[in-house]
């Protein structure tokens, strides 16, 4: 990026809604490794205090750039966040999105896989890198820190892709 480009805007989903969720950690530390980058001006957007709809598409309509921060729920992706994807409609055509999942035993892959069906119906790009935890509790220290090594190095390819599908993708953005 350039000194005269201006920031990539990039809204950091937190996809789960449930009391006691773990997601706001996650998404902490990936949205803390995002602010590092001079290129991105990050916006995290918590589901639980946007609402499903109208607020959601709302922060989501100025985004360049979206990760979904997503736990696994049964095999897939929590309900809410189906609802909040499907009211936000046209606010993703052309934006690149991330995932940072996390879960149990799956850390959070195959909601990942439902995902991407959903959201190549509304015209947004699914990146091949992802950021995933499995035993999403015990895979962070007290202070949010992952305890694995890779996971810095993880969130930086996926970064590094984000910038670079966003400019691409510009041109089809509205
Ligand atoms: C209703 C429910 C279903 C779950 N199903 C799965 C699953 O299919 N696979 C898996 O790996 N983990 C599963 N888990 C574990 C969650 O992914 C894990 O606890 C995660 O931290 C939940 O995210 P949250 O705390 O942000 O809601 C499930 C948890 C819940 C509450």
């Amino acid at each position: 990026m350039s000194d005269t480009e201006p920031p990539i805007r990039l809204a950091v989903v937190v996809g789960s809604v449930r009391d006691g969720r773990f997601g706001p950690v996650v998404a902490a530390w990936f949205a803390a490794r995002a602010r590092r980058r001079p290129a991105f001006a990050v916006d995290v957007v918590d589901l639980a205090e946007t609402g499903l709809d109208a607020g959601f598409a709302a922060r989501l309509e100025v985004a360049d750039a979206v990760v979904v921060v997503t736990p696994e729920y049964n095999h897939s992706y929590p309900g809410p966040l189906k609802t909040a994807i499907d009211a936000a409609g046209g606010a993703w055509r052309g934006k690149p999105v991330g995932f940072v999942a996390y879960g149990g035993l799956s850390g959070g892959l195959r909601a990942v896989e439902h995902l991407r069906c959903v959201l190549a119906e509304l015209h947004a790009v699914g990146l091949r890198d992802t950021v995933s935890f499995h035993g999403a509790a015990g895979a962070f220290d007290v202070s949010g820190e992952p305890r694995e090594a890779g996971a810095d190095a993880a969130a930086t390819v996926l970064l590094d892709a984000l910038a670079s599908w966003s400019q691409r993708l510009q041109a089809v953005r509205p």
